[in-house]
């Protein structure tokens, strides 16, 4: 694919809640944000857990149960759209929990967060597929064990996931395009840096500057439905 008058061929995509905003999901840090209403450091630390575990179940609970109400956007049918190419290797990794990239058509998604669909015991350490509900009473389908169940999401002070893998798709890649992330929460946030580093071509899709757009080589500002389906237009007429 050519970009910008540049052969492209590895692409690696960073989502962040801005892509799910206009399916109806809120993200973290805009004005009604779910850090607005609720402190992450209550919610999604091991020691909150550990405090309430009850307040945690409640709250991945309801937010799973949601993803039943929205549906994926153009932004995540346009990136599915992409994976698909013949000529190119498209690595996309989410910061989100949802399952609308999924629900788009993307079959390989890596999920540095985790995801509210699945559900991992402490006990027997497996991942399970998330019940619609559970909590400190609901036993672990593979080792029986009751009360052990814990969301599969990478909360605050823990180690993402896949990084070794996301290392080394940023330090081969030709573009690297964050789409809707504020930049604030490390390493996602230092993907741009990793990328430019080693030559490839960054671009940011955002509907506002974020913390790190002074790090992008190239920003389009505006809602991720229209940029990122105008940015694959492009990729794949090139
Ligand atoms: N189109 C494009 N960008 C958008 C849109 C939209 N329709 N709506 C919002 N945005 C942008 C905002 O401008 C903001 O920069 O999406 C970004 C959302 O930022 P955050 O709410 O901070 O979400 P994110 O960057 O994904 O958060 C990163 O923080 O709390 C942790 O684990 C959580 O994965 C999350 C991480």
């Amino acid at each position: 694919m050519m970009f910008q008058g540049r052969f492209i061929k590895r692409v690696v995509i960073l989502t962040g809640a801005g892509i799910s905003a206009e399916s109806g999901l809120s993200t973290f840090r805009d004005a009604d944000g779910l850090w607005e209403q609720h402190d992450p450091m209550e919610i999604a630390t091991p020691e909150a857990f550990a405090r309430d575990p009850a307040l945690v179940y409640r709250f991945y609970n309801a937010r799973r149960k949601q993803l039943a109400s929205v549906q994926p956007n153009a932004a995540h049918l346009a990136l599915a759209q992409l994976q698909q190419a013949p000529d190119a290797e498209v690595f996309l990794v989410t910061q989100n929990v949802d399952d609308l990239h999924e629900r788009a058509g993307s079959e390989q998604v890596c999920h540095m967060h985790g995801e509210l669909q699945r559900m991992r015991c402490q006990a027997c350490d497996s991942v399970l597929p998330a019940l619609v509900s559970y909590d400190d009473a609901s036993i672990c389908a593979h080792c029986n064990t009751r009360g052990k169940l814990r969301p599969d999401i990478v909360w605050f002070g823990e180690m993402p996931y896949h990084m070794d893998l996301i290392d080394l798709k940023l330090a081969n890649c030709d573009l690297f395009v964050a789409v809707g992330t504020s930049g604030v929460v490390y390493p996602a946030a230092g993907f741009v840096r990793q990328a430019g580093i080693q030559g490839g071509t960054t671009l940011e899709i955002n509907k506002e500057i974020s913390e790190v757009s002074n790090h992008f080589q190239l920003h389009r500002q505006g809602p991720a439905t229209s940029e990122v389906t105008a940015l694959v237009r492009e990729l794949l007429a090139g």
